[in-house]
């Protein structure tokens, strides 16, 4: 069904990115799941269910994933990185950060698809072995990994811990000696690549927190080579415990990238470091992990690659500073997590309050805003407050012949900041009971999600072959006292 506008309102608030709508009933492919369409009566519809009736028989908020759409993002890495890299390193094993959205519904959908499954945490690595996911395949990660947490990974079998620091190699090598265990380990370094993202999710670069660095201390010629460097360190002192095994390096530039540039400096450093490695204790590692933070699309602004695209450009970047090395190219590792559960899914919200402000624009003039209020807010997606996240919505029960708005987004919190999306155009008639969908919620969003305000959390529906189940169901009052002792 197709609805124009009848008057065009662009407003001078808008940012630069954001374009009117010549119709703002249509859906930008690239910002929804597959299964996602407008159907013949107007609605949203996941697979054939419209969101009406989605939210009938579950509620809102809701967070709604097209597992189908999922599973074949987990296969397009899969598939597209086996291909490009088979004649250089036999393929490559892709790791799904379970950061990005974990259930032990997704962990298995991950390993059912040939996919290995990244843990950040101890609670992230229970999920993965509860869910029946092989611990050879299951990777740790973390930068303040307590011991505990290192005793059951040694404990479980976990195929490889990736350690972030000094310190905490040395007390793994301990951990692992009193258990009789040997440990696999990757290394994490920080190559000094700095991602062209937003600087808190950049993390590559010198100043933060993780990983060891591979800068030593500056030669005469005023330059840092790797010599001395804490990296240079690591590999030494792993190399020399018996308790552990260093099977290679890792690394993670940061997320939301579309440039593939940052991902082949990086592996261009990591490799001449392997090289360097080889030459001084005559080891060659045999694995290189690459890390996520593949981009995808938040708004119509954001072109993201296709997994065929990065792959071929890596394998390329890799090849050939291989070739120069004159080193065999080790087993590569990849860990996408937003790029496979972030455009899977959308959040369903009920409009509730709306109002409209008066903006101070350029040389005296007035501006309108709308503000639309939903069901939800920043405790069912944190990132806008966290990283100024952009994102996009769309009414979702109707299509409007109303000429869209300039309108704002938000919560039903507590915080001036508790925003949703922060511009869109959204049709002028929006009212209570509309339903709005926000998309590529997939990501970092059930996972950063909380209870602020005591709001309860909202449930988590996956569709699958035109058919809606709840795998996380919505959290109760009751729920809100589960912890609390002395009732
Ligand atoms: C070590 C590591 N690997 C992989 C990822 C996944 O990043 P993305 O979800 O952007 O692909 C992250 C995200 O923070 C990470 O820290």
């Amino acid at each position: 069904m197709t609805v124009t506008a009848s008057t065009a309102h662009a407003s001078p608030l808008a940012p630069d990115w954001l374009d009117y709508p010549e119709d703002p009933n249509a859906l930008v492919t690239k910002l929804w799941a597959s299964g996602v369409e407008r159907n013949d009566d107007g609605e949203i519809a996941v697979q054939g269910l419209p969101a009406s009736q989605l939210a009938r028989d579950y509620g809102t908020p809701l967070l709604v994933l097209d597992e189908d759409d999922f599973r074949s993002r987990a296969r397009s890495f899969r598939d597209a990185f086996n291909e490009a890299f088979a004649d250089l390193c036999g393929g490559v094993d892709v790791y799904y950060a379970g950061k990005s959205f974990l259930c032990t519904p997704a962990a298995r959908w991950v390993s059912e698809e040939g996919l290995r499954l990244d843990t950040a945490s101890g609670g992230e690595m229970a999920t993965a072995l509860r869910a029946g996911v092989d611990p050879a395949h299951i990777g740790l990660h973390g930068n303040n990994k307590s011991d505990d947490e290192m005793r059951r990974a040694l404990a479980a079998g976990v195929g490889r811990i990736v350690v972030d620091s000094l310190d905490e190699l040395d007390r793994l090598t301990e951990l692992a000696a009193e258990a009789g265990a040997v440990a696999p380990v990757m290394l994490r370094l920080t190559p000094g690549v700095h991602a062209h993202t937003h600087e808190f999710i950049a993390t590559a670069h010198e100043d933060q927190k993780f990983g060891l660095s591979m800068a030593g201390p500056a030669g005469t010629d005023g330059a840092a080579g790797t010599a001395g460097s804490p990296a240079a360190e690591a590999v030494a002192r792993a190399l020399a415990a018996g308790s552990i095994d260093l099977r290679g390096l890792h690394c993670h530039i940061g997320s939301q990238i579309f440039e593939p540039e940052g991902f082949g400096v990086a592996a261009e450093k990591l490799l001449g470091f392997l090289a360097e490695i080889k030459a001084e204790h005559g080891v060659e590692l045999e694995e290189l992990d690459l890390g996520g933070g593949h981009g995808i699309a938040y708004t119509a602004a954001d072109t993201p690659r296709t997994p065929q695209d990065i792959a071929t450009t890596l394998a390329g970047v890799v090849g050939a500073a291989c070739t120069a090395l004159g080193m065999a190219c080790p087993r590569i590792s990849i860990e996408p997590g937003r790029a496979i559960s972030g455009p899977a899914a959308f959040t369903l919200y009920e409009a509730g309050v709306r109002k409209t402000v008066t903006v101070d624009g350029d040389q005296g003039t007035t501006h309108p805003r709308r503000y639309v209020s939903v069901d939800g807010g920043m405790s069912d997606n944190a990132r806008p407050v966290l990283y100024e996240a952009d994102y996009s919505v769309a009414l979702a029960s109707r299509v409007s012949g109303a000429p869209a708005v300039l309108s704002r987004v938000v919560g039903k919190h507590c915080e001036s900041g508790d925003i949703v999306v922060k511009d869109a155009y959204l049709p002028d008639d929006v009212a209570r009971g509309d339903l709005l969908a926000v998309p590529a919620t997939g990501a970092y969003c059930h996972s950063l999600s909380s209870n602020y305000n005591m709001l309860t959390r909202p449930a988590v529906v996956a569709v699958q072959g035109g058919q809606a189940r709840v795998i996380i169901r919505r959290e109760t009052e009751e729920d809100l006292f589960a912890r609390e002792t002395g009732l």
